[in-house]
């Protein structure tokens, strides 16, 4: 097909985002400051490593380089901790009806997050199986908004980024969608995510020819 799908995994195949909060109070907790899910939101689509340095800001702390490797280490152990109870009822509303969709119409589809884990969710929920490749946070040197993960989706799909479409729930990954020149679909809050080409509040409600109308358009996706 001429057109391809790059899903972000949390927040919009998964609801991971309250499993990388609780974890992430429970090390603000340790560190004694507050940690609210307001807060969580700038951590939204941002790698570990920058996420525990937007949190220690956020608590106005100071640490060594080595206490930041014991916290990134522990916090991800919390998080697994979760993550290995999940099941595919914890695929977010919508979502496996839209793959059906795309594989209905022969479209291919593959991931693009920031999650060093996402391999291991994908398969938590059982869906790993049905994606062409997946671009994680083991494939990428730079993190959203760079355009890195997407580019690297794109060349998995065999496809060049204007015939790209990118789902995303964070602000980081609409801004690296655009910079890469795919259109950009922002799952979530429309405010939020005002920068997107297209706005959802979430999957079920994606229209049911919305591909359909790309394709029709003779390549013009865009
Ligand atoms: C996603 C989430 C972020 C998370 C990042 C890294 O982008 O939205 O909140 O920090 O992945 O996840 P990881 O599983 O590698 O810690
Ligand atoms: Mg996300």
């Amino acid at each position: 097909n001429n057109i391809g799908v790059i899903f972000d995994l949390d927040g919009v195949i998964v609801d991971t985002a309250k499993y990388h909060f609780l974890a992430w109070k429970n090390l603000a907790d340790e560190l004694g400051f507050e940690f609210t899910e307001t807060h969580n939101e700038l951590l939204k689509g941002v790698s570990r490593v920058r996420s525990l340095e937007i949190l220690l800001g956020i608590g106005n702390v100071t640490i060594s380089e080595e206490k930041k490797q014991k916290y990134l280490v522990s916090k991800n152990k919390d998080y697994l901790d979760y993550i290995t109870k999940m099941g595919p009822e914890e695929i977010l509303p919508g979502a496996e009806k839209l793959l059906n969709t795309l594989d209905d119409l022969g479209i291919k589809y593959v991931l693009g997050s920031a999650s060093k884990n996402a391999p291991l969710i994908l398969k938590q929920v059982n869906l790993l199986h049905r994606f062409l490749g997946i671009v994680d946070g083991n494939s990428v040197s730079k993190a959203k908004p760079d355009p890195e993960v997407f580019l690297i989706g794109a060349k998995k799909l065999n496809l060049p980024p204007e015939k790209c479409i990118v789902f995303e729930d964070a602000i980081a990954g609409i801004e690296a969608a655009n910079k890469a020149n795919m259109i950009s679909i922002g799952v979530g809050d429309k405010k939020t995510l005002n920068k997107a080409n297209y706005n959802f509040n979430n999957l079920t409600e994606i229209p049911e020819h919305f591909f359909e109308k790309f394709l029709s358009e003779n390549n013009k996706i865009k």
